[in-house]
């Protein structure tokens, strides 16, 4: 069995639910089911004995050693953290925490498990931390793809939270000899996305006749990867990664935040239009910018697909078109996630942008 960390986020409950579709093998799943974590994502699972779901901290070092011990997994997928930027710039407390203390504890919790393991499972088994672009800081318009060599120059409390997780990830592996494996991905999109990131914050506001705020000129660059290419990729990284090296993953698909907001308009117009016959673009509004905000993230995904034959299967157009669908038909999922906290959100984020 495999122990998942954060498995009931966005990525993470993709990546479970993609997980029993190829096989039978059981999930621990770990959760602190913050507002970002919603069991809903998982109700399919229920009462299917492959899945063992927990709530708690993966800095409660002494919870995940009572788990491995228990349970005696082959690897652990470390999705746990807090993701999105803009709350890391109203409140990095919570960043520092978890991404940074959470991911030390967990990684002391696993180290001292997998000491006490016999040598064909100490040797067979895996650490795989999922990261971001995000920790190689902003790329100028015409600079080349971050690889994995690129150096790490983060600028959001985000990003440099997920940076120095990444370096005790790296440190255990070259001071212990633990066997990790990092991925660096790209901006994700796909089903059960939370709406305070872009792409579905667009959808939903869009249909509730709201406005779609985009920041400063629109034209920041982040490359889109459908997250069920991204936890296939995981999936072969564990497999066939070798310990110690970094993947970086992405989709191919550099678009400027403004184009992606006229491609969710102009789907939503074919598959869902205003009663008023006009185009959802009519909603966009320019706000004050993200402090810091990154203007370009783009992906050099050759040494995944060279090194491992990981290649992501949906184009951007593809993609989005199953995204908004779904959207379309999950709006009682939407409903149940914008709960008090939600609303207490989006006044935070959106009340003192002019
Ligand atoms: P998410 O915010 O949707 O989900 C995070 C999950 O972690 C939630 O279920 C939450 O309850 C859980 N969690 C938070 N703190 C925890 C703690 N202390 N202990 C246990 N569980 C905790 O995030 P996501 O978008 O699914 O991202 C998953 C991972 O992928 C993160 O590490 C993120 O940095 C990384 N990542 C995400 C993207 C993206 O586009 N979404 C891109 C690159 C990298
Ligand atoms: P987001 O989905 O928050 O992901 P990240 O900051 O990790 O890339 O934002 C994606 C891009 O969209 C980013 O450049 C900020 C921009 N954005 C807006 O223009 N308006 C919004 O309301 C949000 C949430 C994001």
């Amino acid at each position: 069995m495999i122990l998942v960390t954060g498995g009931a986020g966005f990525i993470g409950s993709n990546f479970v639910l993609d997980w029993f579709a190829q096989s039978d093998e059981t999930v621990i799943n770990l959760d602190k089911l913050t507002y970002a974590g919603n069991l809903e994502n998982l109700a399919t699972l229920k009462n299917d004995p492959r899945h063992i779901f927990v709530r708690g901290d993966i800095g409660d070092a002494q919870l995940v050693g009572k788990l491995l011990a228990e349970h005696r997994p082959r690897a652990a997928v470390n999705f746990a953290a807090e993701s999105h930027v803009d709350r890391s710039i109203h409140g990095p407390g919570d960043f520092i925490q978890t991404n940074i203390v959470g991911t030390f504890h967990l990684l002391e919790a696993v180290r001292a498990y997998w000491y006490g393991l016999a040598d064909a499972e100490k040797s067979g088994f895996r650490f795989l931390h999922v990261s971001t672009d995000e920790v190689y800081g902003s790329l100028a318009k015409d600079e080349p793809a971050f690889s994995e060599t690129r150096r790490y120059e983060p600028n959001s409390p985000y990003s440099a939270s997920k940076a120095a997780s990444d370096h005790l990830v790296r440190a255990y592996h070259h001071t212990y000899g633990l066997p990790v494996l990092t991925t660096n991905c790209s901006n994700n999109y796909g089903p059960y996305h939370f709406p305070e990131k872009l792409i579905p914050l667009m959808i939903v506001n869009a249909l509730a006749g709201k406005s779609l705020p985009v920041y400063g000129d629109g034209q920041q660059i982040r490359d889109w990867l459908y997250v069920k290419d991204h936890c296939a990729a995981i999936r072969c990284v564990l497999t066939k990664g070798k310990p110690g090296e970094v993947y970086n993953i992405g989709g191919w698909n550099e678009k400027a935040n403004l184009d992606i907001v006229h491609t969710v308009c102009a789907l939503l117009d074919e598959l869902c239009s205003r009663a008023d016959g006009k185009s959802y673009r009519e909603q966009i509004v320019f706000v004050t910018d993200r402090p810091g905000h990154d203007r370009r993230y783009a992906i050099d995904a050759r040494k995944i697909e060279r090194e491992l034959g990981w290649k992501p299967l949906e184009t951007f157009e593809t993609g989005i078109r199953k995204t908004v669908k779904w959207y379309l038909e999950n709006q009682d999922w939407v409903s149940s996630v914008q709960s008090g906290n939600y609303r207490q959100w989006v006044e935070k984020n959106y009340a003192g942008r002019a």
